[in-house]
């Protein structure tokens, strides 16, 4: 028997997906498992893509299950009340700005969030006329809000050196360490970092893994693993010295990918919280369940109106689809936050789909000024770095070709001559011109909800463009760069699942063929997971060559001209699972993964 509704919803969540039953991948977390929505998504087309990924995104707002697991969702009471108490001792902080510190930090996406939510509530309280009093870190600084730099998540001691540098002199910070995996050692040595100095920290975790399935292997250079400084927290919870927020939102659509669901559920739980914290700092009354519901709802509602555009997303996809296939260019140009929000989905598909930087690329109209820690780390810095509406002139403009795609995003509210003036540009070298409007009347959408809408969108389009180019197999992203040490233990399990060999033999044969072609001596074998690491990061294509090596059992060269000849790599992976005489795979033979 399902559990009952506690709440009115504004959509209709599909019934729960099996993920939630014991035994499903039983040893990979949550954010790690496949999603079963998702299964075919390789062979979807574009408007059954967009289907997929609205019901795995309606996943957010699905209520707690008491017949099955009962893992925390976003509804649960556990989840509000923890919510209740993390914004009271945020109250404490914004009455005293002085001396006072909000600091919000993760890596990947998740410190891009914490890029955009600092900027949205510090212009909040300049508007109020109050002095600011939110800060960001992202593992590597400003240049990983435009270009991914993920072996920066990997380092413990980076971690803390940022945080003592932004709290110095500060008597009472809210530290809010990001992880949807429960997995960054940055983020995880910046709580351990709190959890030492509670007189003056309170540290708060966010992530959406239960604590029982934070990651546990040895963070080099480090004491203690994410699960051990977890459950520490959890321990302190009681008295209410840290917190955790971690409610289940169920897997990606794209395995792992946790821009996606973990991005967006990381800010609608953030905003919701803060914003009611605002809401209510200057009056006398608490803050109540049903105060945060009403916030909730506008963002599930956002869902709605969003996905009831789902015919004309779905001519985006193809659209962006052919011009990646093509092997030209998206271009997603958003005027204010809506930038930032461009910017975050073309940074992420160079890790994701091991994508080059400017297959997808966003861009930022209008002022970008106060908004970074140090801007100067990205103004002038080439064409790599660029994301400002005058890079986007002199960069791109004048090198766009038919074969792009140009999407510009905006909310109709009176600046659409600066938006019209760039259209008319763009148009004069490509007819693949697009426009996300948000209306200011009718499906209209308050700020929070517009952003989180056109994330939900550009999440589409750009993970829909490349299941199209043929990147995807299943649901599992075969062409991720095997850049820190989460990806690597993930590019090892995506081994596992297709060629069914154990662990050991598909560490073997990624290490084979990230050295190739030096052979493998036993010094290398023993050699730290970041030296590994660093030379993957350098090499293209390392995950599905060995796939083909482990497949075939051939050389990296005979895998690698099979790639260059097929038509995708998805293409070349599915000739050599086909191939006669192959043993099956666990993701053919049990969809559970239980074998592996
Ligand atoms: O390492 C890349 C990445 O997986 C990004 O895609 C993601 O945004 C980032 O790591 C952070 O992940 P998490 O929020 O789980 O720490």
């Amino acid at each position: 028997m399902r559990g009952m509704k506690k709440y009115r919803h504004v959509i209709e969540t599909p019934n729960p997906g099996k993920w939630e039953l014991a035994g499903y991948e039983a040893n990979l977390p949550i954010s790690e498992k496949s999603n079963p929505i998702t299964r075919e998504l390789d062979k979807a087309d574009p408007v059954q893509i967009v289907q997929l990924l609205k019901e795995c995104d309606a996943e957010i707002f699905q209520e707690e299950d008491e017949a099955l697991l009962n893992y925390k969702r976003l509804y649960s009471e556990s989840v509000l009340k923890t919510m209740i108490d993390i914004i009271s001792k945020v109250q404490e902080v914004l009455k005293d700005p002085d001396n006072t510190l909000i600091v919000l930090s993760g890596g990947g996406t998740s410190g891009r969030l914490a890029f955009l939510i600092t900027v949205s509530f510090n212009k909040l309280l300049k508007g109020l006329g109050q002095l600011p009093c939110y800060t960001y870190i992202i593992a590597g600084g400003d240049r990983s809000l435009v270009v991914s730099q993920e072996g920066l998540e990997d380092c413990a001691l980076l971690g803390i050196e940022e945080l003592r540098k932004v709290c110095e002199g500060k008597k009472k910070v809210v530290f809010i360490g990001i992880s949807c995996g429960l997995s960054a050692p940055f983020v995880a040595a910046q709580l351990d970092f709190c959890l030492n100095n509670l007189d003056i920290f309170l540290p708060v975790l966010v992530g959406f893994n239960p604590v029982s399935m934070a990651r546990n292997d040895r963070i080099e250079g480090w004491h203690s693993t994410f699960r051990q400084v977890a459950e520490r927290m959890q321990k302190l919870q009681e008295s209410h010295k840290a917190f955790i927020l971690n409610p289940a939102v169920g897997p990606e659509g794209i395995s792992g990918s946790s821009r996606m669901k973990g991005g967006s559920a990381t800010k609608i739980l953030l905003e919701t919280l803060l914003l009611a914290a605002h809401k209510t700092v200057s009056k006398e009354t608490d803050i109540s369940e049903k105060c945060l519901l009403e916030i909730l709802r506008t963002y599930e509602r956002a869902h709605k109106v969003t996905y009831t555009q789902s015919k004309k997303i779905a001519a985006l996809v193809k659209q962006a689809g052919t011009s990646l296939q093509k092997k030209a260019c998206v271009y997603m140009v958003g005027w204010h936050t809506l930038g930032i929000i461009a910017i975050m989905d073309g940074a992420e598909c160079i890790p994701t789909f091991g994508a080059d930087y400017h297959d997808v690329r966003g861009f930022l109209i209008g002022d970008h000024s106060e908004m970074f820690n140090k801007e100067a780390d990205l103004i002038a810095q080439g064409s790599q770095f660029a994301f400002s509406q005058e890079d986007f002139v002199k960069m791109v403009l004048p090198s766009l070709t038919a074969l792009d795609t140009v999407l510009f995003l905006f909310t109709l509210d009176g600046e659409l001559t600066e938006v019209e003036k760039l259209v008319v540009q763009v148009k004069e070298k490509t007819s693949n011109v697009q426009a996300l409007s948000h209306a200011t009347v009718g499906q209209y959408l308050p700020k929070f909800q517009r952003e989180l809408s056109t994330k939900w969108i550009l999440n589409t389009v750009s993970t829909g463009a490349h299941v199209l180019k043929g990147k995807i197999l299943h649901n599992h992203m075969v062409d991720l760069r095997v850049s820190n040490s989460k990806l690597f233990w993930r590019a090892v399990s995506i081994l596992q699942r297709f060629t069914g060999h154990s662990q050991a033999r598909c560490q073997e044969g990624l290490l084979k063929t990230i050295y190739d072609p030096e052979v493998l001596s036993d010094e290398i074998r023993s050699a730290e997971l970041s030296k590994h690491i660093a030379i993957a990061a350098e090499k293209n294509q390392v995950v599905p060559t060995t796939l083909l090596c482990l497949l075939r059992n051939c050389s990296v060269q005979e895998a690698q001209v099979r790639l260059d000849t097929s038509p995708s790599i998805r293409a070349a992976i599915e000739a050599s699972l086909n191939a006669p005489g192959r043993k099956r795979g666990a993701d053919e033979s049990d969809p559970t993964g239980r074998n592996m």
